[in-house]
């Protein structure tokens, strides 16, 4: 079915980039008088999307078309070739665009997807920082792929100013912080290394996959670029992969949606749908989870089979202060060391409840092993000097009731055997 022609969500998108350039889309909230919204949670709900004219329906069709009859071809219509443009991705990249503070969404298949086209940004020769503890799959693809075109990156703590300063090189071009970082959930203080960067001319790119838009908005604190891995929280339920970044301002937009257009990784139309749904959740699942979280956090700190806890809301994590100023929550993954690596195996078999494997965000607690998931991609040298060792869990918290869950953790941890 196809949406009124004057559908507010379809008017700013003809297929030119200028076209396609959108800031914000939360609903004119002045047709209904005295209506504003002053909460994040019902920016979540109401952002992306309004209703289509022609049918009222509250949820945006799925486009599946490739392609777009053009009756008069020097005057082409809003959408020309789905690579190029795609309406319900344009509504999944406009909610993002709105809730981030940033000039334009772009919508990739994957969070990989969408770092890789972050990297297309620099040029043979350039070099980056990026945050050491970062998802092995970020430096997977910086060294067997872009290394072979010339780039060249350092991995350093993002959150220690003299290593930042030490790694700057004349060469450098951007700086990619991920926040929190994975798995040691280290938190980088945005505006202070914002500023750093930018007297360098940097680009400041931000990975702000676990912390989501909901937590914090990096674009509004000096980044340039946020970059999601929106298989994770924002799609909600471990079903969909997906991946976004919204750009700060026009230009570096239109240098990103080149190169989606020109590289072709574009979401589908299916998982941008699944992509909005999932936002329209985001605020209560977090807030929930995190719940659940910070409880799981305190507890597992006074268990004897813990070594340490890492979760940036506890106030001895070393990112507290940081998190507090900067952020508006404190998350849904934590990371423990245990005191005996050899009680993994035995602990993961006494799950009832908790999952084991890859990847986290969804709404059943995962726990995963970062010697043999998130990390698999670097070596074991390269895991050792990370500190990455097979003692470290990292456990997504999900949505099951704070007492089932961590009944479930607490007895698989005092049973576990050797
Ligand atoms: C922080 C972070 N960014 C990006 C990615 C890559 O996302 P995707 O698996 O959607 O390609 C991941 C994957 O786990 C991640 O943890």
């Amino acid at each position: 079915m196809q949406p009124g022609k004057n559908a507010a969500w379809l008017r700013p998108t003809p297929a030119t980039f200028d076209k396609l350039l959108h800031s914000t889309s939360v609903p004119k909230q002045s047709d209904k008088e005295g209506v504003t919204i002053t909460e994040k949670r019902t920016q979540f709900v109401h952002t992306g999307y309004e209703l289509d004219s022609a049918t009222q329906a509250i949820t945006p069709p799925v486009f599946r078309a490739t392609t777009y009859h053009q009756a008069d071809p020097w005057n082409p219509p809003t959408y020309d070739y789905a690579r190029s443009g795609n309406p319900t991705r344009h509504a999944f990249e406009s909610a993002m665009s709105s809730l981030e503070h940033g000039a334009m969404g772009l919508a990739f298949s994957s969070g990989m997807a969408t770092l890789t086209a972050a990297f297309m940004l620099l040029s043979q020769g350039d070099h980056l920082i990026v945050t050491r503890d970062c998802q092995g799959g970020t430096q997977r693809v910086l060294r067997g792929v872009f290394s072979r075109f010339g780039i060249q990156v350092s991995y350093v703590d993002t959150e220690d100013y003299p290593a930042l300063e030490q790694a700057l090189k004349p060469q450098t071009r951007a700086i990619l912080i991920e926040n929190f970082s994975n798995p040691f959930l280290h938190v980088t203080d945005i505006p202070l290394v914002s500023q750093w960067a930018h007297e360098h001319h940097l680009w400041v790119m931000v990975d702000n996959t676990f912390i989501t838009p909901y937590l914090q908005n990096p674009l509004t604190q000096g980044a340039d670029l946020v970059i999601h891995s929106a298989t994770k929280m924002i799609g909600g339920h471990s079903d969909i992969t997906a991946g976004i970044a919204v750009a700060k301002d026009k230009d570096l937009g239109q240098q990103l949606y080149f190169i989606q257009n020109a590289c072709g990784a574009v979401l589908s139309p299916d998982d941008s749908y699944m992509s909005l749904r999932g936002l329209h959740t985001l605020p209560v699942r977090m807030d929930r989870a995190q719940e659940t979280a910070r409880k799981l956090a305190e507890v597992l700190q006074q268990h004897p089979r813990v070594d340490e806890v890492y979760y940036p809301g506890l106030a001895t994590h070393p990112g507290y202060e940081i998190a507090q100023r900067t952020m508006r929550g404190f998350g849904q993954m934590l990371t423990i060391r245990l005191k005996d690596a050899s009680w993994v195996t035995d602990l993961a078999h006494r799950l009832t409840l908790t999952k084991v494997g890859a990847g986290f965000g969804g709404t059943e607690t995962i726990l995963s092993l970062p010697e043999l998931h998130c990390h698999a991609a670097l070596t074991r040298d390269e895991r050792r000097e990370r500190n990455i060792t097979p003692d470290v869990i990292r456990i997504s918290v999900g949505l099951e009731s704070e007492t089932d869950l961590i009944d479930d953790i607490l007895h698989a941890l005092d049973q576990a055997e050797s």
